[in-house]
């Protein structure tokens, strides 16, 4: 089968289409033909060699993929030949075929065009998941940073769907627009005082929940960002991972800081999250609540253009790779 593959770590241009063997599936697991790939942050990282593969997983990358089965391995019930699918990934994606733990395959939703549900099932587990786990209610104030990247869209859109007042950072005047089309009340350049102007707008009391990409460089400000009882939890990383947390402030609001990665849970974990995706959002994408994000298409073998657009702060929404 082709994959998209590297030699050596470096720049996008290390990505080249190749032959490799196409995998079999094992017993419990499902082989799909890939239609289309979701292009994640975490791949341009993994491409760099700053983001290992968890022990066990495919070197190919790529997180999620849409396609068909192909076949199924010993115990796998529910799965037949030709079945369309969305899988989330530990890696593997990038190729015309990905051996899958059935658990993490599920049908995509339906309405939503195949080569977009590639996109999907990354995101929705990453924000549901995280969501829950700081327990998000209703009434509640949201806080996302990077509200039009793939993460943010989605965010946006479920919290609003929950009942949050949700407020989203962003880098430009056209980026802010779009996160308030998608629902949020407010959103706040990233370049200047965003955490003034969430102060403002939640008459001091700031967000009871923040979901950030930055890492290290908003700890600080998220900190100070949170209302009393509040929670953050780091899912990013982009603006490093050392920071110091001034814990008399943690202490006094009674806050919380959580960081979680989906990539290394265990197999059951992922399972039952696309369990919970399937349950909580693919009733919303089928009756139009979320509308999946804006994309930009590529073919595989312009995998290096498609990572070129991701790193350039000019995508919005997902970028997907398609084996059409
Ligand atoms: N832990 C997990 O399980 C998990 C799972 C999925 C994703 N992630 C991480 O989540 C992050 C976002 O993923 P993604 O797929 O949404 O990536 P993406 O589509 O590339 O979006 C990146 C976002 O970061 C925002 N950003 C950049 N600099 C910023 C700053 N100084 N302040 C606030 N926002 C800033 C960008 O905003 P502008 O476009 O406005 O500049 C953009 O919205 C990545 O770091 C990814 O690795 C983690």
């Amino acid at each position: 089968m082709q994959a998209v593959t590297f030699d050596s770590f470096g720049g996008p241009e290390v990505l080249r289409l190749a032959e490799v063997p196409t995998p079999e599936p094992g017993p419990d697991e499902v082989l799909i033909r890939v239609l289309a790939s979701g292009v994640n942050r975490a791949d341009l990282l993994q491409r760099q060699g700053h983001y290992p593969p968890p022990r066990g997983a495919s070197a190919i990358l790529g997180l999620e993929v849409s396609g068909v089965v192909d076949s199924v391995g010993d115990g796998v019930r529910g799965w037949q030949s030709g079945d369309e699918c969305v899988a989330l990934l530990s890696g593997g994606g990038y190729a015309e075929y990905v051996a899958v733990p059935a658990g993490q395959v599920v049908q995509p939703p339906r309405g939503t065009d195949l080569v977009t549900a590639s996109g999907l099932i990354e995101v929705a587990a990453t924000v549901t998941s995280n969501l829950s786990l700081v327990g998000l209610r209703a009434g509640e104030t949201f806080l996302v940073h990077g509200g039009t990247g793939g993460i943010g869209t989605f965010a946006i859109q479920y919290a609003s769907g929950l009942g949050a007042r949700v407020f989203a950072t962003a880098g430009t005047p056209r980026k802010l627009e779009l996160c308030r089309d998608l629902g949020a009340a407010d959103a706040f350049d990233y370049h200047g005082n965003w955490l003034a102007a969430l102060r403002e707008a939640t008459d001091g009391r700031g967000a009871d929940v923040i979901l950030d990409v930055m890492g290290a460089a908003y700890l600080a400000s998220n900190l100070d960002a949170l209302a009393l009882d509040g929670r953050l939890v780091v899912i990013g990383l982009q603006g490093g991972r050392s920071g110091t947390l001034d814990l008399a402030k943690l202490l006094a609001k009674r806050a919380s800081v959580t960081a979680t990665g989906l990539r290394g849970r265990p197999v059951e974990q992922k399972a039952a999250i696309c369990a919970e995706v399937v349950q909580l959002v693919w009733p919303l994408i089928e009756s139009g609540r979320i509308k999946p994000a804006t994309e930009t298409r590529y073919g595989a073998a312009d995998a290096a253009e498609a990572h070129r657009h991701l790193a350039s702060g000019e995508a919005v929404g997902k970028v997907i790779l398609t084996w059409t």
